[in-house]
C-alpha cells in the first residue's frame, strides 16, 4: 500500500479497515508533488495523502511540520482553490444505494462517510455542513443529481457539537446550515431527519468516533429529529423565492426578486451603523457588492428598492403582497457562518496595512474584512497592463516637465498618510488648447478611465461625499472658471483644509465633519489663488501656499517640450486623449500594492528625497511660504521616483525630480517678481491691441464721436486710453496671470493704480454715465518698459 505510516495511522483512527483504505484509493503524495498538486504554497506542509473522489477530482489531507502559532488557523483538509464543492461518494458504496429507496445518510466529512459505509449505513460525505449548496444560492450542487432523492428518507448526522456555542459564545449558524440543507432536501421530495450524536468527555464526536465505541444498532437508538417544512426564503439560480407552507406542505414559491445574497454583517468602528453586505447581478451579468444599512428597512422599503434598481438589480416584484417579503427577507436572512465585516465610509488607509477601496482592498486586515461603504464611489477601473499604459502614455511624459510633474501628483496622495502632511492641490493655468486637460488626463489614467476625471463644476454640492470618497486617493479637477469664484473659494479652501463643515444633527447635536486627505490637480485659464481672491474672499495665507498655480505653457510646444515625433502639440494632445481611454488604472493599483508592501522603510525613504529636493530647489534665505511649497513639490518628486524604481513609468530615474524642479521654477517666477519672459509678453500684448485697435475700438472720451463703433473696447483722449474691463481682462490680457499683469503694468507708469488695490479700476463719466475702466498711459506705453 503506497501509504506512509503516519497517513495510515490516521485512517486507522477513524475505524477504516484496510480493505476500506485499499478500495478507497487513499494516496500519500510524494514530497515533490505536493505543491503542484495541492497548490498550497507557503504553508509549512510536510506531508499530503489524497482522497480520491471520482472523475479525477481530490482532496487532500495536510500535515504541518509545526503548530500554528496561538491564534492562526490553517486548514486540515483542502481543495485546489477555485474548485466547487463536491459530493464525496465512497468508492464503497453501492452503486445501486445511489438510486434505491432505502435510507440515505449524510455526514460532515470523507472518513466519516466511509466508515458508516463500512459498517452498512450507507452514507455520503459533505466536506462541510455548508458545502452542499452551489455557490450564492440555496440550490444543491450538482451532485445530488446523481442520487434518488424523491420519496426517501435521509439523515443528516452532523457532529456532536453543531449546536454548541463558538468560541466567542455566539451561536456557530451550523443550525442554519443543517436546517437549510434540510429544506433543500426536502424540495426534492425527500423525508428528511437529524441524527443527534451525544458528546462524549474528550469532546466533539464524529459518526466514526461513535461507530469506533457502539454498534450500528444503539446509532438507530439515538435520537432522530423529523424535520417539518417551515417558510423560508431562498434563493436559487437567478432568483429569490418565497416558500409559504400550508397543512405541512411546502406551497408553490412566490418569486420576489432576483437573487440577493447576503454575505455578512457590517458595522462601523464603534459597532453602529450595522447593515448586511448584499451580492447580486445585473443583467450583465456583473456582480455587485453593497453594503446596505439597516436603516433603509425601518421605511416602508422604498428608498431601499431603489437603491438596490439603481445598483443593477434586475427585478423585484412589485405585487403588494409581495412588496414586504423582500424587506422580510433582508430583514431575517443570516449570512452564511454568521460572516461579519467592517464597514468604512471612506477610501484608503485603515491603518498601516490595509488600503481600502471600493473595488476591494489592497493589504491585509487582523480579524475580518474591511468594505467600503460610501455615498459616492471614486471611479478606479482598470483597462490595459502596466506595460500597456507605459508603453502608450508613461514614455510620452518624458521630456515633458509638466506631464512628468502631473503623473507624479497622481501618485503622491496614498503617501500623505504615512508621511503626515497636509493636504495640497496644484493648478494648471493658462491659455486655451495649450494642453492643460490633456495633462490632467494622464494625471488620471493612473487610476482610472475617462469617468475618474472630476469637473470642478460637478463637485459643488457633492464636495464632502466626492472628497471622503477620494480620501488618500488623487482628485483631478477640469475647468476653473465654471464655476463661480466665490464657489471655487469654497472648494479648494475645503479641500486643502482636508475637512467638511461640522453641522448639527436632528437632535443639535454637532455631527462629527468629515476628513480627508487628497492631493489634487486642476486645470483653468486663470490661476486658483486669482479667482478665489476675486470673490472677495481673502484667502489666508496658509491655504494660498497649499495651492501651487503653475503656468501650464512652457514656452515651446504648450503644455509640451517634447513632441515625441509628433508634428505639433495638438497631435501629441490627440494621440494621449486616444491611449488614456485604452489604458488606465493598472499602474495605480500596482502602485498601491508596492506602498502597502513598503509601508514600513517608505516614510523614511520618501521623507529623505523630499528633504534633499528642497535643498537643491530652495533659494537661499527663501520666506516660509516658499519653502513650504518646495516640501510639497518635493514630495511629487518622491512620489514620482518611487513609482520610477518600482516600473510604473517607463522614466529614468532622475526624470520626475527633474521636472518638478522645473514646474516649481515656474510656479516661484509667476508667484512673485515674475519671470522676465512672462513680463516681455505682457507689455507686448498690451501694446499690440492699442496698435491695432487705438482707433477703430475706442470712441473720443469728451466731444463729440459720429462714427459707429462695433465692439467698443473703450475711450481715449490725448493722453490715455481708457478700456472696458471685460475687454481689458478678457481681450487684451487673455492667458495672462490678470493680477501679476496689473502689477507689472502699474510698477512701469502704463496703468494708473486704482484707489482699490484690488481692482484697479477708476470711474469716469461719459454722457452722464458714470463707468468703471481701466486707464492707460499712453505715453509711458510707448517707453522703454523698465520700471
Ligand atoms: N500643446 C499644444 N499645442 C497645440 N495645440 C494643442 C496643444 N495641446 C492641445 N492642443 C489642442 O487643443 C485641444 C484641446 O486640448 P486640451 O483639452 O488639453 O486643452 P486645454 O488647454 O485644456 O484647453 P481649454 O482651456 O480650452 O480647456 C487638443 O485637441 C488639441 O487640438
Ligand atoms: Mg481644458
Amino acid at each position: 500500500m503506497a501509504l506512509d505510516p503516519q497517513h495510515l495511522a490516521d485512517l486507522h483512527k477513524s475505524g477504516l479497515t484496510d480493505a476500506t483504505i485499499e478500495q478507497a484509493g487513499f494516496v500519500s503524495l510524494r514530497p515533490c508533488d505536493i505543491e503542484r498538486e495541492t497548490g498550497v504554497g507557503a504553508l509549512p506542509v510536510l506531508s499530503v495523502y489524497r482522497i480520491p473522489f471520482d472523475n479525477g477530482y481530490s482532496r487532500f489531507k495536510l500535515f504541518y511540520s509545526e503548530d500554528a502559532p496561538v491564534g492562526v488557523k490553517r486548514p486540515k483538509y483542502i481543495q485546489k482553490s477555485g474548485q466547487a464543492n463536491r459530493l464525496y461518494i465512497p468508492a464503497t458504496l453501492a452503486e445501486s444505494e445511489l438510486q434505491s429507496f432505502s435510507t440515505l445518510y449524510f455526514t460532515e466529512g470523507e472518513k466519516k462517510a466511509l466508515k458508516a459505509t463500512q459498517e452498512g449505513l450507507p452514507c455520503i460525505g459533505i466536506t462541510g455542513l455548508w458545502n452542499w449548496k452551489r455557490k450564492g444560492t440555496d440550490d444543491l450542487i450538482p451532485d445530488f443529481g446523481k442520487i434518488n432523492l424523491a420519496g426517501r428518507e435521509i439523515v443528516i448526522v452532523p457532529d456532536s457539537d453543531w449546536l454548541d456555542l463558538g468560541k466567542d459564545e455566539n451561536p456557530k449558524n451550523l443550525k442554519s446550515a443543517v436546517y437549510r440543507f434540510a429544506t433543500a432536501l426536502m424540495l426534492r421530495g425527500a423525508v428528511v431527519k437529524i441524527a443527534y450524536l451525544p458528546a462524549d468527555k474528550t469532546g466533539k464526536v464524529g459518526l466514526d468516533d461513535y461507530l469506533m465505541q457502539h454498534s450500528v444498532a444503539d446509532f438507530s437508538e439515538l435520537k432522530h429529529e423529523k424535520v417539518f417544512p417551515r417558510s423560508c426564503f431562498r434563493n436559487e439560480v437567478g432568483s429569490l423565492y418565497f416558500y409559504g407552507v400550508k397543512d405541512g406542505m411546502f406551497e408553490t414559491p412566490v418569486k420576489i426578486a432576483a437573487a440577493v445574497e447576503v454575505l455578512a454583517f457590517t458595522r462601523d468602528n464603534r459597532n453602529e451603523a450595522w447593515g448586511k453586505m448584499l451580492r447580486f447581478r445585473d443583467k450583465d451579468n456583473v456582480d455587485h457588492f453593497w453594503a446596505m444599512p439597516m436603516e433603509l428597512l425601518s421605511g416602508d422599503g422604498s428608498e431601499l428598492r431603489s437603491k438596490l434598481y439603481e445598483k443593477g438589480l434586475p427585478y423585484i416584484s412589485v405585487g403588494r403582497k409581495h412588496r414586504p417579503l423582500l424587506l422580510n427577507y433582508l430583514q431575517t436572512a443570516q449570512p452564511d457562518k454568521g460572516r461579519r465585516a467592517r464597514c468604512v465610509d471612506r477610501t484608503g488607509w485603515h491603518d498601516e496595512s490595509l488600503f481600502v477601496l471600493p473595488v476591494g482592498s489592497i493589504g491585509t486586515n487582523g480579524d475580518e474584512p474591511i468594505v467600503y461603504q460610501g455615498k459616492t464611489d471614486p471611479v478606479i477601473s482598470q483597462k490595459g497592463s502596466v506595460q500597456d499604459w507605459i508603453e502608450n502614455v508613461g514614455i510620452y511624459c518624458v521630456g515633458n516637465s509638466r506631464l512628468l510633474f502631473s503623473a507624479s501628483m497622481a501618485f503622491v496622495a496614498p503617501l500623505l498618510y504615512s508621511v503626515s502632511t497636509e493636504n495640497f492641490g496644484a493648478n494648471l493655468f493658462g491659455s486655451s488648447s495649450t494642453g492643460k486637460t490633456t495633462g490632467l488626463k494622464v494625471a488620471c489614467s493612473v487610476w482610472g478611465g475617462r469617468e475618474y476625471m472630476l469637473r470642478w463644476r460637478a463637485t459643488g454640492n457633492g464636495l464632502e461625499g466626492i472628497a471622503t470618497a477620494h480620501n488618500d486617493l488623487f482628485m483631478g479637477l477640469d475647468e476653473l472658471a465654471q464655476v463661480s469664484s466665490h464657489e471655487a473659494g469654497e472648494i479648494a479652501y475645503m479641500l486643502a483644509n482636508g475637512a467638511g463643515k461640522t453641522r448639527a444633527n436632528r437632535d443639535g447635536e454637532a455631527r462629527a465633519s468629515k476628513k480627508w486627505r487628497t492631493c489634487f490637480l486642476s486645470t483653468g485659464e486663470i490661476t486658483l489663488s486669482e479667482h478665489v481672491a476675486s470673490s472677495g474672499k481673502k484667502i489666508k495665507a496658509g491655504q494660498e501656499v497649499r495651492l501651487a498655480d503653475i503656468p501650464a505653457d512652457t514656452g515651446k510646444h504648450g503644455l509640451f517640450e517634447d513632441l515625441h515625433g509628433f508634428d505639433n502639440g495638438a497631435k501629441l494632445s490627440q494621440h494621449l486623449n486616444a491611449a488614456v481611454g485604452d489604458y488606465y488604472g493598472a499602474v495605480g493599483i500596482a502602485y498601491l500594492m508596492q506602498v502597502v508592501e513598503d509601508a514600513q522603510e517608505l516614510p523614511d525613504a520618501i521623507r529623505k528625497e523630499r528633504a534633499a529636493f528642497v535643498a537643491a530647489v530652495c533659494p537661499k534665505g527663501a520666506d516660509g511660504q516658499v519653502s513650504r511649497v518646495a516640501g510639497f513639490f518635493g514630495l511629487v518628486a518622491a512620489a514620482g521616483e518611487y513609482a520610477t524604481i518600482n516600473r510604473l513609468t517607463g522614466w529614468q530615474e532622475g526624470d520626475a525630480r527633474t521636472a518638478t524642479a522645473v514646474c516649481f521654477k515656474a510656479w516661484l517666477d509667476n508667484r512673485g517678481g515674475a519671470g522676465a519672459k512672462e513680463v516681455d509678453r505682457i507689455l507686448e500684448d498690451v501694446r499690440l491691441f492699442i496698435e491695432n485697435h487705438g482707433d477703430s475700438r475706442f470712441a473720443l472720451k469728451d466731444g463729440d464721436d459720429t462714427r459707429t463703433i462695433i465692439n467698443r473696447a473703450g475711450y481715449r483722449d490725448n493722453e490715455h486710453y481708457y478700456i472696458l474691463p471685460e475687454t481689458f481682462k478678457r481681450e487684451i490680457l487673455k492667458g495672462h496671470n490678470v493680477a501679476l499683469a496689473k502689477k507689472v503694468l502699474i510698477e512701469r507708469g502704463i496703468l494708473q493704480p486704482g484707489n482699490d488695490t484690488n481692482r484697479h479700476t477708476k470711474k469716469i463719466r461719459i454722457d452722464n454715465q458714470t463707468m468703471n475702466v481701466f486707464v492707460i498711459n499712453a505715453d509711458n506705453l510707448n517707453g522703454v518698459g523698465e520700471p
